[in-house]
């Protein structure tokens, strides 16, 4: 395990998964999606920038076929608390018609920005939409909805790393930890 001594890394309150228990994880939920997706041959539907890095790990813990598409969402701005604006970009291709879509993200919070993907990609009459995400704050939930697969429920701090970043930083943590809060200006 790499030394926590870097600059960025200085800005955590604590560590709240290391790299070897996020691969553990993602290792499962691999195997738990291969159980329910194996011979659907599905779409994982990533929502860009923050699902980057989960996505990747968790494709290659997929041993089965499956496509990759993107999505672009923004609602933070460089703001911790979310404006409840959600701007989509859509990167897909082609419909989504009568295929099993599997849209895979960072972490559901508040759930404004799942619920609108939700939306829009049901617009498109898939064969099954289902939610993974790697993160789930149970507690801010301001809209109803669930994941079907969650990497690990967790407490309602503000976490970087592993793709998920403040203003753009420590995306590139390889673990995920609480920013201070006197980072982003909070209590
Ligand atoms: P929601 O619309 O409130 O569910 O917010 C979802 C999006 O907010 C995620 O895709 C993240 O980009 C961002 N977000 C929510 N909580 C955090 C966090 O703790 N750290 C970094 N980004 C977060
Ligand atoms: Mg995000």
């Amino acid at each position: 395990m790499r030394e926590k001594t870097t600059a960025h890394a200085t800005d955590l309150l604590k560590v709240s998964y290391d790299e070897g228990v996020i691969k553990t994880r993602v290792e499962q939920l691999g195997q738990q999606l291969a159980a329910d997706y194996a011979d659907k041959n599905p779409v994982f539907v990533g929502i860009l920038n923050g699902a980057f890095v989960f996505l990747s790990d968790l494709a290659r813990a997929c041993d089965f076929p499956l496509e990759l598409r993107f999505l672009r969402a923004s609602s933070y701005g460089s703001a911790a608390v979310t404006s409840g604006n959600v701007k989509l970009e859509s990167g897909l291709a082609e419909p989504l018609t009568g295929r099993h879509v599997l849209i895979v993200e960072d972490i559901l919070d508040s759930g404004v920005t799942l619920s609108r993907i939700r939306e829009l990609l049901l617009a498109e009459n898939p064969a099954s939409l289902r939610l993974c995400a790697f993160l789930d704050k149970t507690e801010c939930r301001l809209v109803p909805i669930e994941a079907d697969y969650v990497g690990f429920t967790c407490e309602p701090s503000f976490f970087v790393g592993y793709g998920l970043d403040y203003a753009e930083r420590y995306r590139n943590l390889p673990y995920i930890g609480v920013l201070k809060p006197e980072i982003y200006g909070g209590a």
